[in-house]
């Protein structure tokens, strides 16, 4: 493996750009490929047959330009595909994306904690697996956010719209106090100045992008494939849309505060 190849990152869209912030500000030495997948998104409603299927498109693709890690930036494909891709890539540093309940947890002990997400991830092993881990120490409760990536892929990130999307979704689950919430969908963390509107100050919010950063630092060093700050520090972003539009978008959610 090259130590001087990209680390490719791919999500159903634009949200995996929220990971991808957050690695970038770890590891400032490195080169960066971005294969957003809006062309077939959302991934959250598709069956997880059709997620590996595209999720290893996705891969092979990163891996032709010459990737060294892979960063699977959406809680919903690593649900759906983790385990195919680090089977078909053994030797590959593979990382995937979970719901940040683990920090939400030591942060807010016994407290109540929705965890926003597809409905896949909130269906499939991963989720139930933390769940099964975490749920004696917290009230762990799945809010499946069904329609909100949309928003995001749009660049639509706060106004009347999407506040009165989220309003809608979040209003059953907020007549009792909130501790803690977690984004787990990579989308979501755009959408955090609207989220706070409604939720206010006190729940502390979580998302995935440090845990990643961090596991995708060490493993790259147990490798020998970390790459100094004097070098590198490169984006490249793809889309298998031909809308050139989302290119521009994507560059802008960048450097979103
Ligand atoms: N960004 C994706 C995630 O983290 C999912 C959005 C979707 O394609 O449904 O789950």
């Amino acid at each position: 493996m090259d130590k001087r190849g990209p680390i490719g990152f791919f999500d159903s869209g634009l949200g995996g750009i929220s990971v991808l912030k957050g690695t970038m500000e770890l590891l400032p030495g490195e080169d960066y490929l971005y294969f957003g997948d809006s062309l077939n998104a959302p991934y959250g409603v598709r069956t997880v047959d059709e997620v590996r299927q595209l999720s290893l498109a996705a891969a092979e693709h990163l891996l032709e330009k010459g990737t060294k890690a892979l960063v699977i930036a959406c809680n919903t494909a690593t649900s759906a595909a983790a385990a195919v891709l680090r089977q078909k890539y053994p030797q590959l540093t593979i990382i995937g994306t979970e719901p940040a309940i683990k920090p939400a947890v030591q942060a807010c002990p016994g407290g109540r904690i929705l965890v926003l997400a597809t409905a896949m991830t909130l269906q499939e092993q991963k989720y139930l697996d933390l769940w099964e881990q975490f749920r004696e120490l917290a009230n762990i409760v799945p809010v499946p956010c069904t329609g909100l990536m949309e928003f995001v892929e749009r660049g639509i990130l706060s106004g009347d719209e999407v506040e009165s999307f989220l309003l809608e979704i979040l209003e059953p689950f907020t007549k009792v106090p909130v501790d803690a919430v977690v984004l787990g969908c990579t989308h979501y963390p755009f959408l955090k100045g609207t989220l706070r509107k409604i939720l206010g100050k006190a729940p502390a919010i979580f998302d995935s992008a440090d845990g990643v950063a961090r596991q995708l630092r060490r493993r790259l060093e147990d490798q020998g494939l970390l790459r100094g700050r004097e070098t590198g520090g490169t984006v490249v972003f793809e889309n298998s849309s031909c809308d050139e539009s989302l290119l521009r978008l994507s560059q802008k959610l960048l450097e979103t505060e």
